[in-house]
């Protein structure tokens, strides 16, 4: 684990300081706790205070696609017009949407309506109406840094039952990311969202979950709420990664519609809702890069 590097040598995260001033006493630490038995992040997930810049600049921009989103989307617009738009606005603010072409994916956004877990393919003959829930999930690579957000939108009039499915996946997420901090355990994050969904009598997608982000759209860790507290990975400073439950109204099954092998529905026809952060792990507890 501690390799043959020596207290005076670079850090092997590339900040350009010594070792032992940078992250010694951080392999010491990881060292204990794998000892012990916890799963410890491995050091190409640990981000050192430049490539954390880096991908706060592609965060901004994301989260100004988003903005532009939210002041835009309304009932009678398709979503077709969304991808228009995260494509105009996210290249000529100089990035690149992530999804385009990603493992084959056709789309700059996906846009998942009502009973749509994640993945909606854009489509003009999709029709944003009158008491829709809609996702719109922005990703952004900017000099090679990696966003990765989405938030909710209700289409005007939006009837309680699905506005609460919205508010309470929101809560899930700061439920979990209460939990974010060093030293801790990524199923700390994931009981938390897990439970307050349960709590209010709504399940959580289990076969898609988060994941780590920044360098790559996909890192490690991969990011569940199946999981207990204590468990799972140790959460290190220098890690990011996203937190984006799929909480279902009804049953916790989901498909995968087969003719496009993307898109995922709920398997009993009931909404289902999601909202994607990223956050950094600080020394200190964290910080959200991207909302
Ligand atoms: N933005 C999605 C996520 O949260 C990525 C979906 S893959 C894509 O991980 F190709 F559809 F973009
Ligand atoms: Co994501």
């Amino acid at each position: 684990m501690l390799g043959k590097i020596s207290r005076n040598d670079p850090c092997w995260c590339h900040s350009g300081r010594k070792y032992k001033v940078c992250h010694q006493a951080f392999d010491e630490k990881l060292a204990l706790l794998a000892s012990r038995g916890h799963i410890v992040p491995t050091r190409d997930i640990i981000k050192n205070a430049e490539q954390v810049a880096g991908i706060r600049e592609s965060c901004k921009i994301n989260i100004a696609v988003l903005d532009y989103i939210q002041e835009h989307i309304h009932e009678g617009m398709n979503t077709a017009e969304i991808d228009r738009i995260v494509y105009e606005k996210t290249t000529e603010w100089g990035g690149i949407p992530a999804p385009l072409h990603y493992q084959g994916y056709p789309y700059s956004v996906c846009t998942s309506v009502n009973d749509q877990v994640c993945h909606g393919f854009p489509s003009k003959d999709v029709i944003l109406k009158e008491g829709d829930i809609v996702n719109v999930d922005v990703s952004t690579i900017l000099n090679g840094y990696f966003s990765d957000s989405s938030r909710m939108f209700c289409i005007g009039d939006v009837g309680p039952e699905k506005r609460r499915l919205v508010e309470v996946t929101k809560e899930c997420v700061e439920h979990g990311l209460a939990e974010v901090k060093p030293w801790g355990f990524l199923g700390d994050m994931g009981q938390a969202v897990h439970d307050h969904a349960y709590a209010n009598g709504y399940t959580v997608v289990r076969e898609i979950g988060g994941h780590g982000v920044g360098l790559e759209f996909h890192e490690e860790p991969w990011v569940g709420y199946n999981s207990r507290r204590g468990q799972e990975m140790v959460l290190a400073p220098g890690m990011i990664f996203t937190i984006e439950p799929m909480v279902n109204m009804g049953g916790v099954e989901i498909y995968v519609d087969d003719s496009n092998d993307w898109e995922v529905y709920t398997e009993d026809g009931k909404p289902s809702a999601q909202w994607e952060i990223m956050v950094l792990v600080t020394e200190e507890g964290h910080e959200v890069l991207c909302w």
